[in-house]
């Protein structure tokens, strides 16, 4: 599927698949977005100590990237998996420009990221530990993976691939996390919401990244 480097609100890059009308990032900001729907009210809030985060679709790495340099700035040890079925080309990963616009660390993380190989955890830094998984979603078995702490729920809009959506997983995702988890997700949808809460969650609507009404987070008790 082609995809397109497109420039966001506040300067930063994502990728555009023209077939599915769809963006990986939101148009106003991806690493405004980022920083906020993951960052601020998932990995922040979440007070484990330790976190085991799993990530539903890795694309470009902005979201491991600014979990990465958060993890070194507050010296707190994290482990994080990421699924994804359709990894970025080399071609595409050079023309995103989230390292030189966050710092030169940010550089060097970003490469690290990418270049490390799939389905073996690498030790990134001392603070971060991290597992992509080349792997589809909808097949995926959850018993491989250890209890989670926080989970950034990052598909494609559920109207676009609603089979990433579908309560079974958010169920499998719900049994294999800790008490107190969170799941964080930029869409507000109720039927997400609904879905959620039937596996188990508790959920919330929060205030959403710019240009977004609402964002949700599940909790699990
Ligand atoms: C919204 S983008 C993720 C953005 C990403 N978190 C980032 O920081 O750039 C959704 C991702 O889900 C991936 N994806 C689509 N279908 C999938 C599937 N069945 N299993 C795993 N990943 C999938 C896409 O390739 C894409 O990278």
């Amino acid at each position: 599927m082609e995809r397109k480097i497109i420039n966001t609100g506040d300067g930063s890059k994502t990728l555009f698949i023209p077939q599915m009308d769809e963006q990986y990032h939101s148009v106003n900001g991806a690493i405004t977005e980022s920083e906020y729907v993951y960052l601020e009210k998932g990995y922040r809030h979440n007070k484990a100590p330790e976190p085991v985060i799993l990530e539903i679709g890795f694309g470009t790495g902005l979201n491991a990237l600014l979990t990465a340099i958060e993890a070194e700035n507050k010296k707190r040890k994290t482990t994080f998996i990421s699924l994804e079925k359709y990894p970025l080309e080399s071609a595409e990963i050079q023309q995103l420009n989230y390292g030189n616009m966050i710092s030169e660390r940010a550089e060097e993380l970003f490469s690290a990221l990418h270049q490390c190989e799939w389905n073996r955890k690498i030790n990134i830094s001392p603070y971060f530990d991290l597992l992509k998984l080349k792997t589809d979603l909808t097949q995926f078995s959850f018993e491989k993976i250890p209890p989670l702490d926080v989970i950034y729920f990052d598909a494609f809009g559920p109207d676009k691939q609603p089979e990433m959506w579908n309560e079974e997983i958010f169920r499998k995702i719900f049994e294999i996390s800790n008490s107190k988890a969170n799941l964080i997700t930029y869409t507000s949808k109720g039927e997400i919401r609904r879905r959620m809460q039937r596996s188990g969650y508790i959920s919330e609507r929060l205030p959403g990244p710019p240009g977004k009404r609402h964002m949700l987070r599940a909790t699990r008790p």
